[in-house]
């Protein structure tokens, strides 16, 4: 057996991504509302207390990563709490996350903070959210207002969490709220958000000019199915679409959907580094009968293992292609956010060393990549499938609110605390890899 190991740069950030709504509990915005409706959530789940953060246990979680050798953590604000009525601020909310960053500083943890993860506060979504011709300057409003407040703690910040993904989940397939289907509603919330992007982007660095901006960019892996050129095409179609349209009108100031082009002068240039969150990857063909479709059916490579419920495929080489990607827009990159759905941690011990066995070959080709963050560090609402999927590191028991730790943490605690993979690690937590990971 071969002893060796894969490196991380010195300072690299080690840690784990959360957002509000889905750990803090208690919470009074567009979700909550969504989830009283009947019908909406797998098995009508609601967040509830979620994993009681605003209760408090954060706390406690901030001590789980900080013991196990994560060395940042990545949250989000929610907007509901800040601004619960338009134009009403709650302080004491704003003092709540600043006690929040103040100790995961404390702890050791770097923080990076995001700004909109998914929810909105009621008032906005119940006026025509982000429809509204107003509302990238309402967010720039709200933004100011948190960045006033933690400029001395917080460098690193996502404005807003993947815009694709939400502009698809809430307008087109209609599975988050305001559950639309509509896609001239979506063409212009996209663009709003890049508007809310490029204004909060100018708005943070004129406050903090040292701070590095950045949104959380979904990056969805995909590949043709087969060598025809008609899937190339369709895969071809989709990349564009979903995984380019976003993060080029922040470097060029062009939204380019394909069959329409906006232009956002402000957007161009606002990404310091690149927030890549990568979970899984796509195979294409093209379908002529699919036209709902973009003329496309995906599937996972058949080959593949799937997550639980069959949301992931474990892909280590889509996030490969996704840092290859990230790297053509020659700026730091940070993972902000990749893992797998496995309440049994089968998988998760191999998903884990594998992807970042992914991350460290960028590392080698001397990549500026900087960080990266497991999605995620307890269990937590995952939206509209509820509490079916079970992404911790720690699991939660919802009832009890106790948590339960999965070997998963040995592992990812290895690689923190090393700041490398192992081939000692591999053999011990995923011998089932290992000529994988470490080729004789
Ligand atoms: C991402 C979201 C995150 C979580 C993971 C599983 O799309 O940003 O909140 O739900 O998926």
């Amino acid at each position: 057996m071969i002893s060796a190991s894969y490196h991380f740069p010195k300072g690299f950030l080690w840690g784990a991504a959360t957002a509000g709504h889905q750990v803090e509990g208690q919470s009074k915005d567009s979700w909550s509302a969504w989830e009283d409706a009947p019908g909406r959530i797998l098995n009508g789940q609601k967040a509830g207390l979620a994993c009681d953060w605003w209760g408090g246990r954060w706390q406690e979680d901030f001590d789980r990563a900080a013991q196990t050798g994560q060395n940042a953590h990545r949250l989000s604000i929610e907007w509901s709490r800040i601004e619960p009525e338009p134009g009403r601020w709650d302080n004491e909310a704003l003092d709540r996350y600043r006690e929040m960053i103040a100790g995961a500083l404390k702890r050791g943890l770097t923080p990076m903070v995001t700004l909109h993860h998914f929810a909105n506060p009621l008032w906005m979504e119940e006026s025509g959210s982000w429809e509204r011709e107003d509302s990238p300057e309402l967010f720039e409003r709200y933004v100011c207002r948190v960045v006033e407040a933690l400029k001395e703690d917080v460098n690193l910040w996502i404005t807003i969490n993947e815009p694709n993904v939400y502009m698809l989940c809430a307008y087109l397939e209609g599975v988050f709220p305001p559950g639309k289907r509509d896609l001239t509603a979506a063409i212009n919330v996209y663009a709003n958000l890049a508007r809310a992007h490029a204004r909060a982007y100018h708005a943070i660095h004129r406050i903090q000019p040292q701070a590095r901006v950045s949104i959380a960019n979904h990056f969805r892996a995909v590949r043709p199915e087969t060598a025809s050129p008609l899937d190339s095409l369709a895969a071809n179609l989709m990349q564009r679409a979903f995984n380019d349209s976003f993060p080029g009108a922040l470097r060029s100031g062009v939204l380019d959907l394909g069959f329409k082009r906006i232009s956002i002068p402000e957007a161009a240039n606002t990404q310091d580094f690149i927030g890549l969150n990568y979970y899984t990857l796509d195979q294409v063909r093209f379908n002529l009968l699919k036209s709902r479709d973009f003329f496309q059916t995906r599937r996972f490579p058949p080959s593949a293992e799937v997550s639980d419920t069959g949301f992931i495929a474990n892909v280590p080489e889509g996030l490969w292609l996704a840092l290859k990607w990230a790297n053509r827009y020659q700026k730091p990159i940070i993972i902000s956010e990749n893992g797998v759905e496995d309440a049994d941690d089968d998988l998760r011990p191999r998903y884990l060393i594998q992807h970042i066995h992914q991350i460290w070959r960028g590392v080698n080709f001397s990549w500026p990549i900087k960080g990266y963050f497991h999605w995620s560090l307890v269990d937590n609402f995952e939206w509209e499938r509820g509490w079916s999927q079970r992404f911790g590191l720690w699991g939660l028991d919802v009832e009890t609110q106790a948590r339960v730790r999965r070997r998963s943490v040995d592992v990812y605690e290895a690689v923190c605390r090393e700041n490398s993979i192992t081939s000692e690690m591999v053999e011990q937590f995923a011998p089932e890899i290992f000529k994988k990971v470490f080729p004789a």
